[in-house]
């Protein structure tokens, strides 16, 4: 079975773990601008990887707008964030990110990424100096809220390789329903 790991990454951690991902599968690996959906398509399993922002995981209209085209591939999307991997962020995802129709096509994973605002580009530094002074005017802000204000002046890395095993599990059992013949 031939699979695909695509991903567009702003400051590294969705990088990281697209590259684990593609050793420990022993597979393809391509930045998204640099991807061909005509290409991609030829591939039984794509994975495609992006980090949160806003709920909204980075880059993910490529899969989107070419969903006829990969019909006949399993497709699987990692997103990563900054938030604990709670059972609510992955349904919260999901439900951000694709129609119903989508999601009966897509298996969604949350991987833990971190949190770099020297990395930032302009743009996004911008929203979270706002956003930290949302939080620093509120009386009880919540633990995941005082954690990103720590983490602006202290970059946090919650990568773990270990975060892959749900995603490599899941794709080599594709690997073996696919062999099975149904009479
Ligand atoms: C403007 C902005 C919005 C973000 N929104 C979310 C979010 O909604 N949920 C989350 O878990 N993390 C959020 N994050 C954190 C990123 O998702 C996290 O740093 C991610 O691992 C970045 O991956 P990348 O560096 O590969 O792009 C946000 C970060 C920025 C800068």
């Amino acid at each position: 079975m031939e699979t695909v790991v695509v991903y567009k990454s702003k400051t590294g951690f969705t990088n990281k773990y697209a590259n684990w991902l593609s050793e420990a599968l022993n597979c393809d690996l391509v930045e998204v601008s640099k991807a061909e959906i005509n290409r991609i398509a030829h591939y039984d399993t794509v994975i495609y990887g992006g980090g949160l922002y806003m709920v909204g995981i980075n880059g993910i209209n490529f899969l989107r707008s070419n969903m006829d085209k990969l019909k006949a591939s399993n497709i699987i999307v990692f997103a990563t964030g900054a938030t604990p991997d709670r059972e609510e962020v992955i349904e919260d995802v999901v439900n951000a990110n694709f129609t119903v129709e989508q999601k009966k096509q897509i298996k969604t994973f949350y991987l833990r990424g971190g949190f770099n605002f020297d990395e930032m580009r302009v743009g996004d530094k911008i929203l979270i100096s706002l956003l930290k002074v949302k939080i620093k005017m509120k009386k009880n802000p919540s633990a995941d809220e005082r954690g990103i204000v720590a983490a602006i002046t202290h970059p946090v890395d919650f990568t773990k390789k270990s975060n892959i095993e749900k995603i490599v599990g899941y794709v080599n059992s594709l690997d073996t329903t696919d062999n099975i013949e149904i009479k």
